[in-house]
């Protein structure tokens, strides 16, 4: 497989002109140290831990990672190249310590990942895709702030590309963010969100915005340091750590905090019809939901609706270790990307995907009550036997899909003991329960 290396898009180049606590004289920590997220650690102990209990942190130990490119790799001959590495733990390539993440487990703890100096060291974006993004070569810290107070680790540098409230740092984030093979965009955050509302004047909210959150705070345990805005480093989205890994506890906790904001439902009963009418809004995410590794994960509507205290409606009722494209459940409302390779067959191994079907639920694309685009639910209709008693709703999600999992066991790559590990989310924000009493006139719930 050859990666596309077309690149599209604007380019937005960091100028380093306001280098704080530039002291010509000075001798700062080597590069050697500064690649070390654990030199960061005695002065910023808080981006630290977070950020180590991170996906970011993480990328490059994921047994599901190193199985999946174990396999590519293999698959591809080695044509796959640095395609996965390169995003997984760029610094491991930029070093020269991997050239295809076959050797991993040799590389040193500090180049995995998405690690503190790749992130602070990016000068430019030259793409919109597949980690476009050039380093600066430098070991000057470059953030949000133009005013940093000199240390005796590293010089500091204000960048449009790490100030979350500037337009550009999406990009920084973004072209990471999504993926195209030569076949297919499959992994679109970031071109989602250029279409939603979120990042349109005057609203521009960026990704950084939401997945960033702020704090006062001390941004460094130095003498002499100001009350500042400290940002969240832990960047809690779907996937949790399946090996033993700090912080895994608060990270899960972040999920599904975050996750509970996510999607909003209302149920509503149609007597003409007999049918259950359910609509899904996804009102917190700035792309669709789910986004990215669509293709990988699986969320799903688990509905049960009785009279009389009898089942009259069951959809979606899946135990945690089954799978879900194997529920006899012709109702399953599923959101997620749904892969498929050139002869036509279900796809999960994403390099041999060549066509994406998708099911997923968009983001705002207007703030404007009256635009017919306000509101952006999707609905589903379930048929029942006359008015139920009750109905009880809940979106659920699934880090990984079961299938996925499933066949990277039986290709020898994977161990089995991570099947049970995988984790199913409750949504709470979504969790319904509809009654008669609950309902008003127009029989919705609520
Ligand atoms: C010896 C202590 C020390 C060490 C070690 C250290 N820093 Fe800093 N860093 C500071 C201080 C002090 C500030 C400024 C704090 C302030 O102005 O409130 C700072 C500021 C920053 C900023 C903000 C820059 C800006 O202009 O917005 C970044 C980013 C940063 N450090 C990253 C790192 C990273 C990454 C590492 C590890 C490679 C690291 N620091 C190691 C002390 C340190
Ligand atoms: C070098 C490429 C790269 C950059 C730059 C990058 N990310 Fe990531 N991001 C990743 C990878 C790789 C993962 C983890 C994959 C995994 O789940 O194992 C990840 C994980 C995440 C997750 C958790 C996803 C999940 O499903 O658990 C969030 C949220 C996230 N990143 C947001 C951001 C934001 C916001 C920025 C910008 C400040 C950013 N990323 C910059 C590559 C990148
Ligand atoms: C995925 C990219 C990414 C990674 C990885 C990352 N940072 Fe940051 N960091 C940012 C962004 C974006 C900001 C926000 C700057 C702003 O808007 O002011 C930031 C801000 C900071 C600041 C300034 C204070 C604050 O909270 O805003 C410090 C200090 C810092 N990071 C240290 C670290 C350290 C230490 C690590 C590793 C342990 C790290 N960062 C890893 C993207 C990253
Ligand atoms: C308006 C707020 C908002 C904006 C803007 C936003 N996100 Fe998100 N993002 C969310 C919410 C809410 C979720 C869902 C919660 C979760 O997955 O835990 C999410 C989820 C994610 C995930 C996990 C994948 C998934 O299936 O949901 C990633 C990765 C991510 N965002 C990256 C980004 C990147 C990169 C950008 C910018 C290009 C961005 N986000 C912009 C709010 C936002
Ligand atoms: C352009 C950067 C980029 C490239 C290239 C890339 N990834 Fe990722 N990967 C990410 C990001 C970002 C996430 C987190 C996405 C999310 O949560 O939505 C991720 C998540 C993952 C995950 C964890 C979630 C899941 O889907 O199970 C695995 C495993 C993974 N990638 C494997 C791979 C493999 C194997 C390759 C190469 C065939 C690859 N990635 C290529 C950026 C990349």
């Amino acid at each position: 497989m050859t990666i596309s290396r077309l690149i599209i898009g604007l380019v937005f180049v960091v100028s380093v002109g306001t280098i704080g606590s530039a002291c010509d004289n000075k001798e700062y920590f080597t590069r050697e140290q500064l690649l070390d997220p654990e030199t960061c650690k005695d002065c910023h102990p808080k981006h630290y831990s977070e950020w180590k209990a991170s996906m970011h942190a993480y990328a490059a130990d994921d047994p599901i990672f190193l199985a999946m490119n174990r396999r590519a790799q293999r698959e591809t001959s080695g044509a796959l190249g640095d395609f996965c590495v390169k995003c997984h733990a760029p610094m491991a390539i930029l070093e020269g310590a991997t050239t295809d993440g076959l050797n991993l487990d040799e590389v040193p703890q500090h180049l995995k990942g998405v690690t503190c100096y790749f992130c602070h060291t990016v000068s430019a974006v030259e793409g919109t895709h597949n980690n476009p993004l050039v380093l600066t070569g430098k070991n000057v810290m470059l953030g949000g702030l133009d005013d940093a107070i000199e240390n005796e680790a590293h010089q500091t540098g204000y960048s449009v590309l790490h100030d979350r409230n500037s337009p550009e740092s999406s990009s920084l984030c973004g072209s990471c963010h999504d993926i195209m093979t030569d076949d297919v965009h499959l992994e679109r955050t970031f071109s989602e969100y250029k279409d939603s509302v979120f990042a349109d004047q005057p609203f521009d909210q960026t990704c950084s915005n939401c997945h960033m959150s702020g704090v006062n705070d001390v941004i460094a345990d130095v003498a002499g340091v100001k009350l500042r805005r400290r940002h969240s480093h832990a960047f809690p989205g779907v996937d949790t750590a399946l090996i033993d890994w700090p912080g895994k506890a608060e990270q899960l906790a972040l999920i599904e905090d975050e996750l509970s904001n996510t999607v909003q439902s209302r149920i509503c009963f149609n007597p003409a019809t007999s049918e259950i009418d359910l609509s899904l809004t996804n009102v917190g995410a700035g792309h669709m939901f789910p986004s990215g590794s669509a293709q990988d994960r699986r969320a799903w509507v688990e509905i049960k609706a009785t009279k009389d205290g009898a089942l009259v409606l069951e959809s979606g009722v899946i135990a945690d270790g089954d799978r879900v494209d194997l529920a006899a459940d012709p109702l399953l409302w599923v959101m997620a990307d749904h892969g498929f390779n050139a002869a036509g067959e279900v796809e999960h191994m994403f390099w041999k995907i060549t066509r994406i079907e998708s099911e997923l639920l968009p983001p705002s694309s207007t703030f404007d009550m009256t635009d017919p685009d306000f509101d952006h639910s999707v609905s589903r209709s379930y048929p029942t036997s006359g008015q139920p008693d009750r109905i009880d709703l809940v979106v659920r999600l699934r880090s990984v899909d079961l299938a996925l999992i499933d066949d990277l066991i039986a290709s020898g790559d994977l161990e089995s003991k991570y099947r049970a590990l995988i984790p199913t989310f409750d949504l709470e924000g979504s969790r319904l329960v509809w009654t008669a009493e609950a309902a008003g006139s127009d029989l919705c719930v609520p």
